[in-house]
């Protein structure tokens, strides 16, 4: 097993660890446990919001038995001018293991990394990379599909984002088929050379996809207002109450959270059964897991896989 000390982009992970971490997240979601980071203490930076993420990585920790630390930006001494990498070094000082880490700028996870060689999960930065996001849905849909290969996934809305772009790679590196479809102005055309389709009418596509992973419209990253509002948006690219009449039987429904309800997705979507959402936010809780003991107990992971991947 390829020893991992980071995880900052797909590009850390190959075909064998995502393979790893997908059934090291299957043994966890059946309640087959170990205290894979005890003795560990693992610092949460958060610099930017968060209910979902915050809160799976800091349980997966508590289950695993490992301990952790947690920083947010508000009421800390950069208040003062202390820099990120100043922080990051006070904490590392006190005696942490590694770090999670979320931040508004992309590059932020990389540059602690490369400034105090602990391992780093990138928990979303900027518009770059949010890579458990993409593991925990990928997850839900092998749970769902079993097998992914030559699927057709619609990623909708605002594309041009970090939980898109780490999808995208991941999706690619398993052969499924991604189609992006959004106003042009939320569409970032550079995907293209990631080997992805690009639609702007969904009404052409939408019942011929097997899923379709909607996105919240991030105005926290525009400069001004990418969509003329939200209502147009709807009409256009909105999972409405009527297309879902148009959408096959046995296509699904994912969205990362938080949603605009009434926007991306309309109230029905979240009683259709083939809404997966609350899924992917339990099995964030068993894909954090499998990262944290991959990266901090990469032996210790490597026996519980062999020992228990027997008992699937
Ligand atoms: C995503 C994020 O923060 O990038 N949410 C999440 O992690 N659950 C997507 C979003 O905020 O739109």
């Amino acid at each position: 097993m390829a020893a991992l000390d980071q995880l900052i982009s797909i590009k850390d992970l190959t075909p064998a660890s995502v393979h790893e971490v997908l059934l090291g997240a299957k043994l966890f979601s059946k309640n087959i446990h170990s205290p894979l980071l005890s003795n560990q203490t693992i610092a949460l930076l958060f610099f930017e919001n968060s209910t979902r993420t915050k809160i799976s990585f800091e349980l997966a920790i508590k289950k695993l038995s490992g301990s952790s630390v947690y920083f947010s930006s508000s009421g800390s001494s950069m208040s003062k001018g202390e820099t990120v990498l100043d922080t990051t070094q006070t904490i590392r000082a006190m005696g942490v293991n590694g770090f999670i880490v979320r931040h508004q700028t992309a590059g932020v996870p990389l540059s602690i990394k490369l400034s105090l060689n602990l391992p780093v999960i990138n928990a979303g930065d900027g518009t770059h990379e949010h890579p458990t996001q993409a593991l925990l849905d990928i997850f839900t849909l092998i749970e769902h599909f079993k097998d992914i290969k030559n699927k057709k996934i619609l990623i909708l809305g605002d594309t041009n984002q970090r939980v898109a772009r780490s999808n995208i790679k991941l999706l690619k590196m398993l052969g499924a088929e991604v189609i992006l479809c959004g106003p042009h102005t939320l569409i970032n055309k550079n995907f293209l050379s990631l080997g992805v389709k690009i639609e702007t009418d969904l009404d052409q596509i939408i019942g011929s996809v097997d899923a379709i992973m909607a996105l919240r419209i991030q105005t926290e990253r525009q400069n001004s207002m990418q969509i003329p509002n939200v209502n147009e948006f709807r009409k256009f690219w909105g999972v409405t109450a009527s297309r879902l009449k148009s959408i096959k039987k046995d296509t699904v429904i994912l969205h990362p959270g938080p949603t605009n309800w009434g926007v991306e997705l309309d109230y029905e979507v979240s009683d259709d059964s083939r809404s997966l959402i609350s899924k992917q936010v339990q099995n964030g809780l068993f894909v954090r897991m499998s990262v944290l003991s991959k990266i901090f107990n990469p032996n210790g992971f490597k026996d519980f896989l062999e020992n228990k991947g027997k008992q699937l």
